[in-house]
């Protein structure tokens, strides 16, 4: 299979009807779609996943993805600031004592790169258009959210290993492992492929030994992995919700089985820890703690569970200039404060945890109407770029997790995968389906970034 072969099937051209159009970036197809199936002209109806497809300005189409050069995706981006700690001799299995972002270049998705790219290249003013592109220079990580989707990361791999031999720059692939079954049990927005009813733990499994399968063949590329977003928070406050309930063990079971199997081919890993306004409530933290130290020790303590990821998707400040009122009651009112509070309670249960944080979004503050909203935010702005210069000894790098203008979830409530979360007076409407292409909120990103662009 050719190097971007996964790339161009899911670009592949859904065969269009002859009646009624939708307009570039709207929705034209998916399962529960009754609008039109074809496009304006200049665009083209692409499938994106089974819930949806979207009309793609066809002159970027072709134009976006990156072709056979092992090297398409240039200039990759470095963590600035400290020095090298890792030994660049020890073989990537041999864990670092130190940050793993350090003396490392991230390297850039293609996927997201082809993103902004076509996304850019439908933007008419010509220094949106120029800031738009800039984007693609900005590494963010590369979500596994379905089986389909992990012989990207060989492809990733392979062309990182052979960037890092042609340039002799160490190359970090970021990846996020999200495909838990039952997903997404307190919403709707991001429910998955597998459940638990239908052998979802054992798919499960088979998932992530796919996942060790490419990165095995690859030991000089780093890894760097988020594990399962919002999954083990909503254990620690979600119990509530039937379907956490019923999750809980097989959510306990799988994220360990992850945990494992990655740390046995050197991954670096960072657990999901919700944010500040979710389990930094006074009554949330120690309960949290307690959860994350015991993954930790249900993994055998390894030195590869570096510890936890923040803000992952949400839209907290690292450290707000003064609190968002509807912060009100919570001491832990950004990142950092929940941070400073979290990480010692995980050192005394015996998990000395660091921490990455994601600002991709969090250029703007004050936003949300309640803390808890986190649907396309409106005039929210790209943030902080991802850094190992961070101020803060407990956070090893800050990071781009969420690949902005990617879509939190739809608006459109006749969908099954609706969560009324999406049409709150804060989200942006209409939305397209979660992590497609939303290409009004990217440009609102692009020009609200703080610092800008
Ligand atoms: C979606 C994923 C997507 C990710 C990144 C999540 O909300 O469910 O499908 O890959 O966001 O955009």
């Amino acid at each position: 299979m050719s190097k971007f072969a996964s790339l161009l099937a899911l670009l592949a051209v859904v065969p269009s009807l002859a009646y009624a159009q939708s307009p570039v970036w709207g929705q034209c197809g998916g399962i529960g779609w009754t609008g039109s199936t074809t496009c304006v002209s200049g665009s083209v109806c692409t499938k994106q996943n089974d819930y949806y497809s979207q009309c793609i300005p066809s002159s970027s189409v072709p134009t976006s993805i990156p072709t056979s050069s092992p090297s398409a995706p240039t200039s990759p981006t470095s963590a600035p600031g400290s020095p090298t700690t890792s030994n660049p001799s020890a073989p990537s299995g041999t864990p670092s004592a130190g940050n793993p972002f350090v003396g490392y270049d991230i390297y850039l998705s293609p996927y997201y790169a082809a993103e902004v790219q076509a996304a850019a290249s439908s933007i008419s003013d010509a220094t949106l258009k120029s800031k738009a592109a800039s984007i693609a220079n900005i590494p963010t990580f590369t979500w596994l959210d379905s089986v389909s989707k992990v012989p990207d990361l060989g492809t990733y791999l392979a062309d990182a290993d052979s960037i890092q031999k042609s340039t002799g720059k160490k190359q970090l692939v970021q990846i996020v492992v999200y495909d838990l079954p039952d997903r997404d049990c307190a919403a709707k927005a991001s429910n998955g492929e597998f459940s638990i009813a239908d052998g979802g733990q054992q798919k499960y499994y088979n998932y992530i030994d796919q996942i060790v399968a490419q990165i095995k063949q690859y030991p000089d590329v780093r890894v760097v992995a988020v594990i399962e977003p919002d999954s083990l928070a909503n254990l620690v406050t979600n119990l509530n919700v039937q379907k956490c309930a019923n999750a809980e063990a097989t959510y306990k079971a799988c994220v360990t089985y992850a945990l494992q199997q990655l740390s046995s081919v050197g991954v670096y890993q960072y657990m999901d820890a919700g944010h500040a306004g979710w389990l930094g409530w006074p009554a949330n933290i120690q309960p949290a703690a307690t959860l994350f130290a015991q993954m930790f020790k249900s993994a055998n303590s390894s030195p590869f569970i570096r510890g936890l990821a923040t803000n992952v998707a949400n839209y907290n400040a690292l450290t707000a200039a003064s609190p968002d009122p509807i912060t009100q009651g919570n001491p832990n009112y950004d990142e950092s404060h929940y941070i400073n509070a979290l990480g010692p309670m995980l050192a005394s249960s015996g998990f000395p945890a660091q921490f990455i944080v994601d600002q991709g979004r969090a250029g703007q503050q004050n936003l949300r109407q309640q803390w808890g909203d986190w649907c396309n935010i409106k005039n929210a702005g790209f943030g902080t770029r991802p850094t190992t210069s961070t101020g803060n000894p407990l956070i090893d790098a800050i990071v781009w997790v969420k690949p902005g203008g990617e879509s939190d979830g739809t608006s459109n409530s006749s969908s099954p995968r609706y969560d009324s979360t999406c049409s709150l007076p804060d989200a942006t409407v209409p939305a397209p389906e979660a992590g497609t292409w939303f290409q009004t909120y990217f440009e609102t990103l692009v020009s609200r970034a703080n610092p800008p662009l």
